[in-house]
């Protein structure tokens, strides 16, 4: 698997019936992210976001070091979590990086297995497999540590038959707050040091079983000042995609090392999550205060030139600022926020796909500008 591959699915089955999925992947159980203040972020992404509350585990549940707030909407599930005390070690993730995403949880048949044959490849143990049962059964956890200190856990939950994870109860509070139509995870981001995409590209080929989707260079990814290289990993399913990023040289500081900076090291950039209307997702989002980066009108002037005929029109998706681009499978609706933190790490992409696979390499350009265009008023370009 060592050969560059296109969008065709069937070169991807080809490629994963040719070797036995050796970490079978039923897709992204949760995300948890390490925030300031949980149970204020929980407000911001039900509000915001539109994601319903579900679980909570704390000192009402008899968790004495930490808060932790579940939101779901669609099968996305996230989890913000704080620590309650000085020496709570969650403290030194949040003093170095901010808030952002610890764990991007996958949701396995098999744990223990996962982590043996990924330890046995080479990945570095967050922590070894462990059962945790209460009375709707048991689920089995394993770890391995990724890029920067995200970690994978790894979480087989077919003997568990409650409404979350063990320690965790219901939580169903008066405000809840109007679904906005996201349905799950497309994709999710890491940002990489200088040098380091291809370790990583090779950590998720050779550990994790993973093959390379797409790739592309700095020579397609480069505005005057900002320029980025990206791979893209994706799982035997196809359920899971993971690009990876690193800077690349350019006039200016590009908009990865900005991240590198702030965050202090590799993580997650963003998560981007699908709807099947984002017209109205993203509409329902800027009414309740998301903030997007926008193109110039100027983009909405040639697109339909690069991108031909789309089903929506364009004057919605121009007021919006959402961004097309098309592939040989279709076409695809995509826009960005800006950093959901004060640190310009974190953001969050909406996408609708429309049989494209890709993830609009050709709005790279408009967004980059964007971006620039930010990083010049926070000073850091
Ligand atoms: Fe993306």
């Amino acid at each position: 698997m060592t050969q560059k591959f296109d969008n065709s699915t069937l070169q991807l089955e080809k490629v994963f019936s040719e070797a036995e999925d050796f970490l079978p992947i039923n897709g992204t159980d949760y995300v948890e992210l390490y925030v300031g203040n949980a149970k204020q972020a929980a407000l911001y992404y039900m509000t915001a976001f539109g994601f319903q509350p579900m679980a909570y585990a704390g000192l009402e549940t008899g968790i004495k070091d930490k808060a932790s707030y579940v939101l779901q909407q669609g099968k996305i599930r996230l989890i913000l979590t704080s620590p309650m005390s000085a020496d709570h070690p969650i403290n030194d993730h949040l003093r170095k990086h901010g808030d952002g995403v610890k764990y991007v949880a996958l949701w396995v048949d098999d744990a223990t297995k996962s982590w043996e044959e990924t330890t046995k490849r080479g990945a570095v143990s967050e922590f070894e497999p462990k059962k945790v049962v209460d009375s709707n059964g048991e689920v089995v956890y394993s770890a391995i540590k990724t890029y920067g200190e995200t970690v994978h856990i790894f979480v087989e939950r077919k003997n568990y038959n409650g409404l979350f994870l063990p320690g965790y109860k219901t939580w169903n509070p008066e405000y809840q707050p109007k679904d906005m139509g996201l349905k799950y995870i497309d994709h999710m981001v890491g940002n990489v040091g200088w040098n380091e995409m291809n370790t990583w590209v090779d950590f998720y080929k050779r550990i994790m079983g993973f093959a390379q989707l797409v790739s592309f260079d700095d020579k397609d990814i480069s505005t005057d000042y900002t320029a980025l290289m990206s791979k893209v990993m994706t799982n035997g399913n196809g359920r899971i995609k993971f690009p990876i990023n690193e800077p690349a040289e350019g006039k200016k500081k590009s908009q990865i090392e900005e991240y590198l900076d702030f965050y202090g090291g590799a993580g997650v950039q963003h998560i981007a999550v699908a709807t099947d209307n984002i017209i109205e997702t993203v509409t329902a989002m800027r009414d309740r205060g998301v903030e997007f980066l926008r193109v110039p009108a100027t983009y909405y002037e040639t697109v339909l030139d690069r991108v031909g005929t789309i089903d929506e029109d364009l004057k919605p998706l121009s007021e919006l600022g959402i961004l097309i681009d098309r592939d040989d499978e279709g076409y695809l609706l995509q826009i960005f926020t800006k950093p959901v933190c004060d640190r310009p790490t974190l953001f969050f992409e909406i996408i609708q796909r429309k049989g494209a696979k890709s993830f609009g390499k050709g709005n790279f350009k408009a967004l980059f500008e964007a971006i620039e265009r930010e990083q010049e008023v926070r000073g850091t370009l």
